[in-house]
Parts: structure tokens; sequence; C-alpha cells
């Protein structure tokens, strides 16, 4: 079994994953309530938090599986805060001295880009790297509040960046949205819900395409455009008109990841074969919207879109480990010498 940490921003995790079975059980601390009153992640307030979780989460852990059985640690080493990284790396650097088992650093984005693939494994274990096989090259979208990345995954497990973020990303841009209309944080599960009771064409925000053949998003304008409407808008306006602009905010951010991933789609992999499923993850592959408008560009494309568990969208120990396993290719093998890389890119 490999026993996972993952601690890079305010989430802290520890998860058992076994090769053989799937993942053997999953804990989560969020810090999500200490942060919301001051509007973001504070990251010295996140490193002390991450401090004080992780004993309690490891023995939570011992006494759902015996640690004897424990092969190899895993632990995100970047990107992220650096802080919160190094409490995690050090813990994980610990395990292993008393364990007397190799370590592996694992780039928390490289796990975002694999989450998808976990019910895969779960549904048959022995035959994933077969079935894995069919379902590459892979075009994926990690969509977060710190990120929003389209790429490609291939055989053997090399990734490749297309495209990112010129700016904000995705969810940041509803998170800043969300701020802006005195919403509270995070701000994309809250507009989520308020859009569901608005109509979507009630105001045109900019989708941010840039030019045609350009795969970057850009949501800065979007953000910019919502602050305009606002500062026209009375108050009490605003206030009656609320689901209509989350509504119609929201679907401009979806029009865009969806209209970005479909060129990818249609510019296709490159040399060899074409694409043979699409990827959703990241803590934005929540929202139904989004969810449901990526289905439908994968069927039109005759593609499977495989999108993560709700468990494993948002940060967790569960993506660390599997990719732990399943990436070969991406883990860090410097052992007690693993240092943390909080800029760490995807590829
Ligand atoms: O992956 P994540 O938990 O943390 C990062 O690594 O950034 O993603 C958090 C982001 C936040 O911006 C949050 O507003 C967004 O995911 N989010 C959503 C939904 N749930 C979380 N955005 C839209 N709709 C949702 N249902
Ligand atoms: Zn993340």
């Amino acid at each position: 079994m490999i026993l996972a940490l993952e601690s890079s921003c305010d989430e802290t995790a520890v998860a058992l994953f076994d090769p053989a079975h799937g993942l053997a059980g999953e804990w989560v601390q969020s810090q999500i309530a200490l942060h919301e009153r001051h509007g973001g992640v504070v990251p010295d307030l996140a490193t002390r938090e991450h401090l004080q979780a992780f004993a309690p989460l490891l023995a939570r852990a011992r006494t759902a599986a015996d640690f004897s059985r424990v092969e190899k640690i895993a632990v995100t080493n970047g990107p992220g805060l650096a802080g919160c990284l190094a409490i995690g790396v050090a813990a994980a650097k610990a395990l292993a001295l008393a364990l007397r088992v190799p370590l592996a650093g694992v780039s928390h984005l490289r796990a975002h880009a694999w989450s998808p693939f976990i019910p895969r494994h779960a549904e048959a274990p022995a035959e994933f790297a077969a079935r894995l096989d069919e379902l590459l090259p892979h075009l994926g979208l990690i969509v977060s509040g710190g990120h929003t990345l389209l790429f490609s995954l291939r055989a053997g497990g090399s990734i490749a960046t297309l495209a990112s973020t010129r700016d904000d990303a995705a969810g940041e841009a509803l998170d800043k949205g969300a701020k802006l209309l005195g919403l509270g944080y995070p701000g994309g599960p809250l507009i989520e819900k308020l859009a569901a009771g608005g109509r979507v064409d009630a105001f045109d925000f900019p989708r941010g395409m840039g030019r045609r053949d350009e795969l970057d998003f850009s949501f800065s304008g979007l953000k910019t455009s919502l602050r305009y409407l606002l500062e026209k808008m009375p108050a009490k306006e605003v206030e009656a008109r609320r689901a209509d602009v989350c509504a119609s905010y929201q679907q401009a951010a979806v029009d865009a990841l969806v209209r970005k991933t479909a060129a990818a789609l249609e510019r296709g992999p490159g040399a060899g074969p074409g694409w043979r499923s699409l990827g959703l993850s990241g803590g934005v592959a929540n929202n139904r919207v989004l969810r449901a408008a990526l289905e439908k560009t994968a069927r039109g494309h005759g593609l499977p879109l495989l999108a993560a568990l709700p468990q494993h969208t948002g940060d967790n120990a569960g993506m660390i480990a599997f990719a732990a396993w399943a990436d070969t290719a991406g883990t860090d093998t410097r052992g007690l010498d693993l240092r943390i890389e909080p800029g760490l890119a995807l590829a």
C-alpha cells in the first residue's frame, strides 16, 4: 500500500491506496472555515493548521489499516504554498524513516491530471494498464482556484501543457466575482447555487476568447466587466437581479472553458492517433453546468468524458497516492533529499 500526504494549500489530507484494490481510505481536514473571514487563504495560518492536522489524520488512518503493509510514502512537494508544502514533506520524511520505506515526491498538478483515471482503476485494477492505453492520447482540463490548464497525456505517461491562463484562473474568476457580489468564499459553489434560479442570457459578459487559433485562457476581463456592471447598477437592482447576474457570469466562464477545450479537441494531439478521451479535474470540476457542457462536447467528438469523482476534485491525498503509483514518469525520487518546489509547473 501507498500512504500519501497532501498539504499544498488549505486542505490537510491523508490517503491509503492499494494498487490491487484501489483507495483503502481517505481523510481530509479542510481549512475553509478558518480562511473564510479573510476572503482567501492566508499562508501563515494555513501552515500552522497543517502542523496541527496531520497527527490526528494519521492516527485515524492507522486505525483503518496496518501500517506494516505500507510500502511507500508519497507526498505533494509542489506546486503550492512553501510553508504548507514543508509541513507535509517533513511529516512524510519522518514516516519514511520510521517505517523504513521509500519516499516519493508527487506533483500536485500531475496528480490533478491523473485524478479522472481513479474510477477506471477501481473498476478493474488488474486491467488498468491495458485499458489506459485505449484512453490515450488524452486531452485533460484542470480547473481550480489557482490553475486553468489544458494538457495532453500520452502513452508512457508523458504530459505536455497545451494552454494555461494569461491572468486569473477560472475558479479565481468565480471567487472574485462572488466577492464583488458580496457572496462569501469560496465563490464558485455559491455562484452555482444562485445561478440555478437565473437566466444565462440576462447579461452579456465577455468570453475572453482572444484569437481563435490561441488556446490560452483569459478571465480578468470577465471579472472587470462584472465590476463595471455593478458600479452602474443601483444596489436594490443588484439585490433583485443577483440570480441573473450569477447565471450569466457563470455561463460566460463555462463557455470560455468549453470553447477552448473544443478548439484543442479539433486541433488534435498531433502526429499519431487522434484523441481517445477527455478529462476534467480540479475544484471547478464540481460545477454541474460545466460538467454537462463538457459531456456534450465529448459526446460530439465521440469521446468518453472522464471526470474526477467529487472527493477528488478539490485538494485530496487520494489523487496523490494514485499518482505515486500510476504516474511513474512524474514522481520525484530524491527520497530523503526531497525538496519542496513551490513553483513547480505541470510540464
Ligand atoms: O482545486 P481546489 O479545491 O483548490 C485549488 O487547488 O485551487 O479548487 C477550489 C476552486 C475555488 O475557486 C472554488 O470556487 C471552485 O474551485 N469551485 C467551484 C465549485 N466548487 C468549487 N467552482 C464552480 N462551481 C462549483 N460547484
Ligand atoms: Zn489543487
